[in-house]
């Protein structure tokens, strides 16, 4: 089975963390977003992934390659200028001859993919759209449906008096081909504001599938750091690395010393060294390739690939993206370090 993952979004509302790479690629407990998400893919026989990119797409290729490294067949296809959702999933056309998935890059879930297939052939839908409960449904697309679960409206990031529903899309859809004729091509096209308004308008079936227990859509940087806060706790699931209480998941040539104490629950990347006298943790993520000086003490934070903490840092609450080091004796609280910038972030409590 196919599924196509629309992954050519710019990340804005992620920044400073997609400063420097694709939001895609921002690395969620060590690995790429794409990457946990295509690790759930497989775990349910989808083989066949096809990436819409378009913002940086070189950064998402370099590190996928053709897939077989992820045991996956990767396709990508590129776009110029940014077709939208629904531009870039007829940009895509020649790919699908049978029911496929499309899946929106930046949203993490635990919805059983096999379930939601089945549930949309029962409903002989030509689209299945995964719908999940939310607070606040204005800063996402609103979906209003029938007893029969047929979809009814859509409206997309509506004012918090323009709608009743708590239902909104969860940017994970099932396509039957036949839909993608609807789609104009060659110019700009939103699925959530143009396609399924027309579908419905049609006549056609937009199916509501309700599976879906665990969400996120890593939007934000109080989003990312809920992804990290929902992993430690158990509340997010990823299929290679499962937090109990305080437990180390470690990449099997972390260099620790003795002399260090690690506080549970940590992630360790490949290759990461903590020298003696440190204290990690809890609830800390160092990336490949991290270097923990001696008595450093970081707690709460997350640190992307390539970190070097020098001597003695101590480190409360903050994200240290992509190769950064900071200097001997730092005292760091509530801060996103980047290689550009240190923004303060009161609202990071991982
Ligand atoms: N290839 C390509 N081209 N991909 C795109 C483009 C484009 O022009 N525009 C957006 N995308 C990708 C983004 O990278 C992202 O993975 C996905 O499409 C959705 O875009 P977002 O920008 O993240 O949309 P959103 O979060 O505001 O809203 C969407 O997702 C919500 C759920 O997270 C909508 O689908 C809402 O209806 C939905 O509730
Ligand atoms: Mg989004």
């Amino acid at each position: 089975m196919k599924a196509l993952f629309l992954a050519g979004g710019e990340g804005t509302r992620l920044r400073p963390l997609t400063d420097g790479v694709p939001k895609p690629m921002v690395p969620v407990m060590g690995r790429p977003l794409l990457e946990r998400n295509l690790e759930l893919l497989k775990m349910h026989g989808i083989d066949e992934v096809v990436l819409s990119v378009c913002y940086r797409p070189e950064a998402i290729e370099r590190y996928f390659g053709d897939g077989s490294d992820f045991g996956l067949k990767i396709r990508y296809a590129d776009e110029d200028l940014p077709l939208g959702t629904g531009g870039a999933i007829k940009n895509c056309e020649r790919y699908f001859d049978d029911t496929f998935f499309v899946f929106n890059a930046d949203v993490l879930s635990d919805i059983n993919f096999s379930a939601m297939l089945r549930y949309h052939k029962r409903k002989k839908a030509d689209v299945t759209i995964a719908v999940t409960r939310v607070k606040n449904p204005s800063a996402y697309g609103v979906i209003e449906y029938d007893e029969d679960g047929y979809a009814v409206s859509f409206l997309e990031k509506p004012a918090p008096h323009e709608t009743v529903s708590n239902f909104i899309n969860a940017g994970v859809y099932l396509f039957e081909p036949r839909v993608l004729r609807q789609i104009p091509s060659g110019r700009p096209v939103s699925v959530e504001r143009e396609l399924f308004p027309k579908l419905l308008a049609r006549g056609r079936k937009i199916a509501v599938y309700r599976g879906c227990h665990y969400w996120l859509d890593i939007g934000t940087p109080e989003k990312y750091i809920q992804a990290h806060r929902d992993g430690f706790d158990g509340g997010l699931r990823l299929p290679e690395v499962n937090f109990h209480e305080r437990a180390v998941y470690s990449r099997l040539d972390a260099r620790i010393s003795g002399k260090a104490v690690l506080r549970g629950p940590i992630y360790l990347g490949r290759n990461v060294r903590i020298a003696p006298g440190a204290v990690v943790g809890p609830r800390v993520v160092v990336g490949d390739n991290g270097v923990i000086g001696r008595k450093c003490r970081i707690a709460n934070s997350i640190l992307w690939n390539d970190v070097v903490l020098e001597d003695g840092v101590e480190m409360s609450e903050c994200i240290v993206t992509d190769a950064n080091t900071v200097r001997s004796a730092s005292r760091l609280k509530h801060v996103i370090c980047t290689p550009e910038t240190v923004k303060a972030a009161k609202h990071l409590a991982i």
